[in-house]
């Protein structure tokens, strides 16, 4: 709602219940309804007030995956929201036109709270609203799809089971829900459909493909429009990452998007197509892993013409690492102990999340390089709050031309060594910490995070 020049939304954060499969109810969190959130329309430029009200019965925090905000209301463990309390934030939209995301950081217990739902999209449109050239009407030819795996008992209960297994590996379910819904049909009534993908799953990497193999066009990154579109039959993406992707379905046959799963050690794939049938929810099973129904696109006998995708989306600013005056390593590692704190857990640069420790100074309106190493067996998505990078080298070679755009959360296989260009402006505060962290967010939980302050 609008008062002045401020646009006001109210976040209740709410237990439900919720029935996943017919007449079979869970307990589930929410935001004004009883799994996940609205989606949240913000234009870029516009100031914004969020209250959000926890009537929960254990601390909560939302945070705005992606933006640029003031420190303190980033909406981290530091501003933790207790029973029956309402913080306010406030600020200014400060992106691209984009997806972005809102969720849980609550300390410790990010994992089981967005589990069960606390987590949101926001999509930023352009200043004063204006459209981009790419299809943008909401829920007609602009979806976005938020994709999680969950586990659910016979019962229909959602299974958050925390065994060491599920710590180390995150939390990985056999259903795949998109927008909280198993296996959903979209009747299409455009010949080109724009899906923003948000992976908020807790754990798995997944591979987006058509089951017929159909490129599409990629148009966006986490943070912003790619300079071109980019032809692609597949994209990766990790918890956190999101991507918009252009579909052409002015052939009027049934499209289905799928997510092959891959397995959490060198981020390889696990996903097989052979044999299996699709299980109760919408996975099937082979020896090598999980696929995953995402979305069956029906497109209408009369589709309505689409404007043609431009060649150029945006021009981003030339990636140029002579400007940076420091460069910051952060080696990411499970220690073989697999104790919960210090050594020998989920650790960066050999510690764990510590809310009384800031583990990095930055200063204000300086660029820098960050040399993120994976010295794990497993794969990592290093998400950084605050800013959108750019992405220099993956082991020393120029990442893939998908990756050239905004970023704030990169996928690190094992061993991998990847080189970030980060800006840091506008809002000091010496005293209230950003998060980096690993995405996956029982590895979050478990402390492979750290902190930093501008000042
Ligand atoms: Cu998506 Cu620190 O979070
Ligand atoms: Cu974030
Ligand atoms: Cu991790």
């Amino acid at each position: 709602q609008k008062n002045g020049a401020i646009t006001e939304y109210d976040l209740t954060l709410q237990s439900g219940r919720t029935a996943f499969f017919d007449n079979q109810f869970t307990p589930t969190i929410g935001i004004n309804q009883s799994y996940l959130g609205p989606t949240l329309d913000m234009v870029n430029g516009a100031d914004v007030r969020m209250s959000v009200t926890n009537t929960l019965e254990e601390d909560a925090t939302l945070h705005w995956h992606g933006f640029h905000v003031p420190a303190r209301y980033d909406g981290t463990p530091h501003q933790r929201i207790a029973p029956g309390e309402t913080w306010t934030a406030q600020f200014q939209v400060r992106q691209k036109p984009s997806l972005f995301w809102y969720h849980s950081h609550a300390h410790r217990r990010a994992g089981p709270q967005v589990y069960h739902g606390l987590a949101g999209p926001i999509i930023v449109r352009d200043d004063e609203g204006r459209t981009d050239s790419l299809p943008h009407e909401y829920g007609i030819d602009d979806v976005p799809l938020i994709v999680q795996d969950r586990a659910f008992g016979s019962d229909g209960r959602l299974i958050y089971a925390r065994s060491m297994h599920d710590i180390m590996m995150g939390m990985r379910g056999d259903t795949l829900l998109v927008n909280g819904v198993i296996d959903p049909a979209f009747e299409c009534q455009t010949e080109l459909l724009r899906l923003r993908l948000l992976n908020g799953s807790n754990a798995r990497i997944y591979d987006f493909e058509f089951e017929t193999q159909q490129s599409f066009l990629m148009t966006g990154s986490d943070g912003g429009h790619l300079e071109a579109p980019v032809r692609m039959s597949r994209i990766r993406l990790s918890p956190g990452e999101r991507a918009e992707i252009v579909v052409d379905a002015s052939h009027g046959v049934p499209l289905q998007l799928l997510a092959r799963s891959l397995s959490g050690e060198m981020g390889m794939m696990d996903g097989g197509m052979m044999g299996g049938r699709w299980g109760r929810g919408n996975s099937r099973r082979s020896s090598e892993g999980s696929v995953f129904k995402v979305l069956l696109i029906v497109p209408n006998e009369q589709l309505r013409p689409s404007t043609a995708t431009p060649a150029k989306l945006t021009t981003l600013p030339a990636i140029d690492p002579s400007k940076a005056v420091k460069t910051r390593r952060f080696v990411l590692e499970m220690g073989m102990g697999m104790g919960m704190r210090g050594r020998g857990g989920f650790t960066i640069n050999g510690k764990s999340m510590d809310m009384a420790r800031i583990d990095e100074r930055v200063k204000l309106d300086t660029t820098e390089i960050w040399e993120v190493e994976n010295a794990s067996m497993m794969a990592h998505p290093f998400h950084v709050h605050d800013v959108q990078f750019r992405i220099l080298d993956r082991n020393g070679r120029p990442p893939p031309e998908h990756e050239m755009g905004l970023k704030d959360t990169v996928l690190l296989s094992s061993r991998e060594r990847v080189r970030l260009l980060l800006s840091f402006k506008d809002y000091a505060d010496s005293d209230t910490p950003y998060m980096y962290h690993c995405h996956i967010l029982e590895h979050e939980d478990a402390g492979m995070m750290g902190q930093f302050v501008i000042e």
